[in-house]
């Protein structure tokens, strides 16, 4: 009895070890359009002799642990096979080998598939458990953005992962390629992009497709990693030399995410730290010597602030109008301008008193016969008006000339030489 017992239990087993069905992979995520390969392997008694092969899907509104048969994807005889999937399977047909090629994968395709194979013996059928879940990535692609905190903004240390795929799921097939503001980033080349401590540096819009591919080529997501002002630095506007007078303006620039809200300035003049102003910008209109210091300002936003660097700003000195050395400056400059208009003075004076006396003498010497003086005043007269324009020669040219034209001038009446030549004579020094 208990011989019969376990020869029983012991042929139940070997019966039962010779049923199976193992796929692999069991999920599988795959492009649209693409094919796809069910990896598939099965055992069955060695009395039995094969009857029927088949791959099926159960409907979308059947079970889906293969308890139903729904529509098949494949079958032995041909003409059982769904339409839908005609002339798409490549069934490998050889023995214990139920690899299955499906080809064109499109979004009616997604769902669970299992192999089922039956035998000429009455309990001969078996339907391999669990099945192929296939799932199909419908194009476009998109960046996903993904992080350990799942509560509100990514801050720099955070851990991110950008994930290239589809609302479904991302297919493992590769290589991927991705890009940062339009830039390829040559190194990464799987589905996901890892970032275990995120930096302001990572900051940008990203974008990934499949190496091969253009037409997978996504949008740009923006990775909007936060951080606290970076690179606070002082910019001077006029740059140079600063003078009293001048204006002056500073600007505090950084880099943050988000914009900075709050600048504060400090000027430091010995040791005294002052509060001077809560703009981007710190205008002096009109620059004084009590500028001159070291300066610094502060940049915060919501994540936290930064110092700039010191900034030290020199005011250069102006000499200006109502200074003693202006003063004394001018003084000396209109003293030497008197001394010098007094010289030239004297000097065209004393040249003057020297022609006319000469004039005066020809004058004579040539009308001692005569006894009008009028041509004698008419000729001094003109020596006056020609005194500013004529260099020393001409001008006793011309008083040579004048003279000897006067001698053609007929003789008229009275001798009163001296007195006329005295009078113009004064006429000449108040004009001079
Ligand atoms: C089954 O067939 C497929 C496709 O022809 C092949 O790639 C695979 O290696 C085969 N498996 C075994 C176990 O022979
Ligand atoms: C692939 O399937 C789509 C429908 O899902 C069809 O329009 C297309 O023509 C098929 N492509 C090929 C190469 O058979
Ligand atoms: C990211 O893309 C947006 C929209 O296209 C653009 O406004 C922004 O300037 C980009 N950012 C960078 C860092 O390139
Ligand atoms: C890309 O952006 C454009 C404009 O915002 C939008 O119309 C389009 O649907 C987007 N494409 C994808 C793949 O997200
Ligand atoms: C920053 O500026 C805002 C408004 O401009 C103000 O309410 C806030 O108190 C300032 N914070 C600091 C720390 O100065
Ligand atoms: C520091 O400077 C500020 C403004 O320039 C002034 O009001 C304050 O009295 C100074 N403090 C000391 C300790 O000198």
């Amino acid at each position: 009895m208990l011989y019969i017992i376990l020869l029983m239990q012991l042929h139940l087993s070997a019966v039962m070890s010779k049923w199976s069905v193992s796929y692999s992979p069991v999920r599988i995520c795959a492009f649209e359009g693409s094919s796809v390969d069910f990896s598939c392997s099965f055992e069955y008694p060695d009395t039995h002799t094969l009857r029927t092969l088949k791959w099926f899907k159960p409907e979308t509104y059947q079970k889906q642990d293969g308890s139903q048969n729904g529509i098949a994807v494949y079958h032995s005889s041909a003409e059982e096979i769904n339409k839908l999937y005609q002339k798409r399977t490549v069934y490998t047909n050889q023995d214990k080998n139920c690899s299955l090629k499906l080809h064109n994968v499109s979004k009616t395709d997604i769902g669970r598939y299992f192999f089922r194979l039956t035998t000429n013996r009455y309990y001969g059928k078996f339907t391999g458990s669990g099945g192929i879940n296939l799932n199909v990535a419908v194009l476009p692609f998109r960046v996903k953005v993904d992080k350990t905190k799942a509560n509100g903004h990514i801050h720099e240390g955070d851990s991110v992962t950008l994930t290239c795929g589809t609302e479904n799921c991302t297919p493992k097939q590769g290589p991927f390629t991705w890009f940062k503001n339009n830039l390829l980033l040559p190194h990464a080349t799987e589905s996901e992009l890892k970032f275990s401590f995120v930096s302001h540096e990572d900051f940008g819009n990203y974008s990934c497709g499949l190496k091969n591919s253009n037409r997978t080529l996504t949008n740009e997501t923006l990775l909007d990693v936060r951080y606290s002002p970076k690179n606070v630095e002082i910019t001077v506007s006029p740059s140079g030399e600063i003078q009293e007078g001048d204006s002056l303006t500073l600007t505090c620039n950084s880099n943050a995410n988000p914009a900075v809200t709050n600048y504060t300035w400090f000027k430091i003049s010995r040791t005294n730290v002052s509060y001077v102003g809560c703009s981007r910008e710190y205008v002096i209109r009109v620059v004084n010597q009590t500028d001159d210091g070291q300066y610094f300002c502060i940049a915060k936003n919501d994540i936290g602030y930064q110092n700039s660097t010191v900034l030290t700003v020199t005011v250069v000195k102006v000499e200006e109008p109502g200074h003693p050395h202006f003063l004394l400056a001018a003084t000396c400059a209109l003293l030497f301008g008197i001394a010098v208009t007094l010289v030239i003075f004297c000097l065209v004076k004393r040249r003057i008193q020297l022609a006319t006396k000469r004039l005066t003498k020809q004058v004579l010497n040539n009308n001692e016969n005569s006894t009008d003086q009028r041509p004698t005043v008419t000729l001094t007269e003109e020596v006056y008006e020609n005194l500013r324009i004529m260099s020393k020669s001409e001008f006793e040219e011309n008083i040579t000339n004048l003279t000897y034209a006067d001698l053609m001038l007929p003789p008229t009446t009275t001798d009163r030489p001296r007195r006329n030549s005295q009078e113009d004579h004064l006429v000449i020094y108040s004009l001079v």
